[in-house]
């Protein structure tokens, strides 16, 4: 089988759509249809570098090149074929991808926390979670497929593990960004932040993933959310989306929220810039109230081992740093959660994406998400199919 595809080759590039070859799925895969793929900010991080595995820990493991790379691992599709052994999809069925595969064998998997699937250490390691072959090439050269996923293509070939059924009456545009930008960012307040009713919480970074986290807030029942963004269209969308007051900066925040709460702070705070810089989390951690909670969710650059921050007040004030990954939830259960909350009317998903854009226009949306214009670009890989299945 032959489609296009978005590929990586180097960081430090653009995005090239070029032909790949496919192979016909395995045992335990899948061959889907890629309909609508979000760009998220974390293929960004491929590009810059920051998502790379350092040199040394190349080394260390003995780690095969990560590129050339299909990129793409927020997307939705149609199931056309299923290979052998595959019980939970067939034709026809509506998916959305997993951006963390889940084996439903390993320690984590089997108790109850998905989203830390071992499978998901093989993120940079070309072939797939079934058999260790590979199904994609590009100039007859393997390519390894973004987080087992690889939806910035025409079609794909995935194991049954990175895939979650969806209903099929729900747009399959909006179902895209809820596997990764809704679930991330929702679950960082729900699931991670355990937001409660009453709360006062703080979401820095209000992008496609802390928009999410502000709607997940607002559902958790928090008295006040406070989004801070650079740039103002992020501002005025968060307030769309359940934000009770807007920042510019963490700076500003922390003058709206000590007034707010007469000194206390907010009980949660929620970290999703795109980049993680090693003074956001020292600098957000006076907004977080004695005994509360600072969720990190977004990524910052794998090598990067120092951080600003005051330990004492760290200690002093009980205060806890907490990590977060997929919204620190299953995607099995979180996806279908999420689309009932959109169904019943409390979860927005319309509005969250600003600009589609064809896959031959790929490196347009990545410069347009750079600028601050997208809530959410998504391409739409209708537009430019070639393949026919
Ligand atoms: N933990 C996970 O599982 C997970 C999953 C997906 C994405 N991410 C990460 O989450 C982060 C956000 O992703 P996104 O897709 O929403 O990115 P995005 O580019 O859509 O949004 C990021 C937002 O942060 C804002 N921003 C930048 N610097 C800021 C600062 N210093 N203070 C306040 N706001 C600032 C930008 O203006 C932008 O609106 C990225 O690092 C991404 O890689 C993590
Ligand atoms: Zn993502
Ligand atoms: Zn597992």
């Amino acid at each position: 089988m032959k489609t296009l595809g978005a590929i990586l080759w180097d960081s430090g590039t653009d995005w090239s759509v070029e032909e790949i070859e496919m192979d016909a799925p395995h045992a335990g895969e899948v061959t889907v249809q890629w309909r609508y793929a979000g760009l998220c900010h974390t293929e960004e991080h491929l590009v810059t570098g920051d998502l790379v595995p350092p040199a040394d820990v190349v080394e260390q493991f003995g780690l095969p090149p990560a590129f050339p790379m299909l990129g793409g691992h927020e997307a939705s599709g149609v199931v056309v074929d299923v290979g052998p052994e595959v019980h939970g999809l067939q034709p026809g069925d509506h998916v959305v991808s997993s951006f963390i595969p889940a084996c439903g064998q390993c320690r984590w998997c089997s108790s109850g926390i998905s989203y830390l699937c071992d499978l998901n250490a093989q993120m940079f390691v070309p072939g797939m979670t079934t058999d260790n072959t590979v199904r994609h090439r590009a100039r007859g050269r393997d390519l390894l497929q973004f987080a087992k996923v690889g939806a910035f293509a025409g079609l794909g070939v995935l194991a049954e593990s990175s895939l979650i059924k969806i209903d099929s009456s729900i747009p399959l545009e909006l179902a895209a960004l809820v596997s990764c930008g809704v679930a991330t960012g929702f679950g960082s307040a729900v699931n991670r932040a355990k937001v409660a009713p009453g709360e006062t919480v703080v979401v820095v970074g209000v992008g496609g993933i802390g928009i999410n986290a502000v709607q997940g807030a607002r559902i958790a029942g928090a008295a006040s959310v406070v989004a801070v963004d650079p740039v103002e269209l992020k501002r005025k969308a968060a307030l769309d989306f359940g934000a009770t007051h807007v920042a510019e900066s963490i700076a500003e925040a922390l003058g709206i929220v000590s007034e707010m709460t007469q000194g206390v702070m907010a009980e949660r705070v929620i970290l999703c810039p795109g980049v993680l810089d090693a003074e956001i989390p020292g600098a957000a951690l006076p907004l977080v109230a004695k005994s509360g909670t600072l969720v990190v969710t977004a990524i910052a650059p794998m090598s990067a081992n120092t951080v600003n921050l005051n330990m004492f007040e760290l200690g002093m004030y009980n205060k806890e740093i907490k990590g977060s990954i997929f919204g620190s939830g299953n995607g099995r259960v979180e996806v279908p959660r999420l689309l009932t909350l959109y169904k019943t009317g409390q979860l927005k998903l319309e509005g969250l994406i600003t600009s589609t854009y064809s896959l031959a226009d790929i490196n347009q949306g990545f410069a347009d998400m750079r600028a601050g214009k997208n809530i959410r670009g998504v391409i739409d890989l209708d537009r430019d199919r070639s393949d026919s299945v």
